[in-house]
């Protein structure tokens, strides 16, 4: 579907208000205990789904961690062929990620989904239709999230503690039912590789290792192979610069607050300096 341009330009807008308020939101907030400058980061897989903090759920481009840890994320799986042949590969470089899947196929691939969380990684929400949450009812939405999280929990045991909303597709209303009535933090990204248009693969490793940086949310798809060819280098190019690999919960414990933080009235979004949101273009993001 095509969205309007002014409709995904209000949408940015929110975004980026949303991504203000996470900033002073998260002033106070402190990490998980873990010291900010120690070099390695040792996940079990025991950690590797974590159980919810005691804190209000809220909405991330990216964490703020002056580790070099990032989170790669796929979307809209499981796929019968690239899901396995992708945990293959993460297997092989000993790296964790978080798959948003699809309610869908999670209830027509249920061995894939159950071998994500075996293998340590994070499983999370990404509705049951792929529908664009920001047009649909109060009713659709709820239907959407809780069919999903029941299918996730059914099949894996876990009950997901987070979500992406399909498009990227978010606005005031969507936002505040999934933080306040849903309980779910919502996982946006910081770099957007735009590999559902299949630049190639080379491409797809050259924008994920360039925006590349501590806490950041790396947005991929594991329903295109073009994707699946380019996670080794990817994963090497990242390593090699010296980055480590958690599951978005794994990268949420691993906050630090944010420092001399201005004062509300001081932040526009002109003068906000804080870390690209939404990629918004005249094209359709159909993809996502
Ligand atoms: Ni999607």
């Amino acid at each position: 579907m095509r969205a309007s341009i002014p409709v995904l330009a209000v949408a940015a807008l929110m975004v980026c208000a949303c991504a203000q308020e996470h900033r002073l939101g998260s002033a106070g907030i402190t990490d998980a205990g873990l010291h900010p400058h120690t070099p390695s980061l040792s996940i079990t897989p025991a950690q590797a789904t974590p159980s919810r903090p005691p804190r209000e759920p809220a909405y991330y481009n990216m964490v703020n961690t002056s580790r070099p840890i990032l989170a790669l994320t796929f979307d809209d799986g499981p796929h019968p062929q690239l899901t396995p042949r992708l945990l293959d590969i993460l297997r092989q470089q000993g790296v964790r990620a978080t798959f948003y899947v699809i309610g869908r196929n999670v209830e027509t691939y249920p061995e894939i989904a159950r071998r994500i969380v075996a293998e340590g990684h994070e499983i999370a929400n990404h509705t049951w239709n792929h529908p664009a949450l920001t047009k649909v009812s109060a009713a659709k939405l709820k239907q959407e999230i809780e069919s999903t999280t029941k299918v996730i929990e059914r099949v894996t045991g876990r009950r997901p503690t987070n979500m992406r909303p399909p498009y990227g597709a978010i606005n005031d209303r969507v936002r505040q039912s999934l933080l306040q009535d849903h309980k779910l933090d919502v996982i946006m990204w910081s770099v957007d590789p735009l590999d559902w248009k299949r630049p190639g693969a080379s491409v797809v490793t050259q924008r994920m290792v360039q925006g590349a940086k501590p806490g950041a949310i790396l947005l991929a798809h594991d329903i295109h192979p073009g994707t699946i060819e380019a996670m080794p280098q990817t994963i090497a190019q990242l390593k090699a610069k010296g980055y480590g690999f958690a599951t978005v919960s794994q990268l949420l414990a691993l906050r630090e607050p944010e420092v001399a933080a201005p004062a509300a009235a001081d932040l526009t979004p002109a003068s906000y300096g804080g870390e690209p949101t939404v990629e918004v273009s005249g094209e359709s993001p159909a993809g996502y």
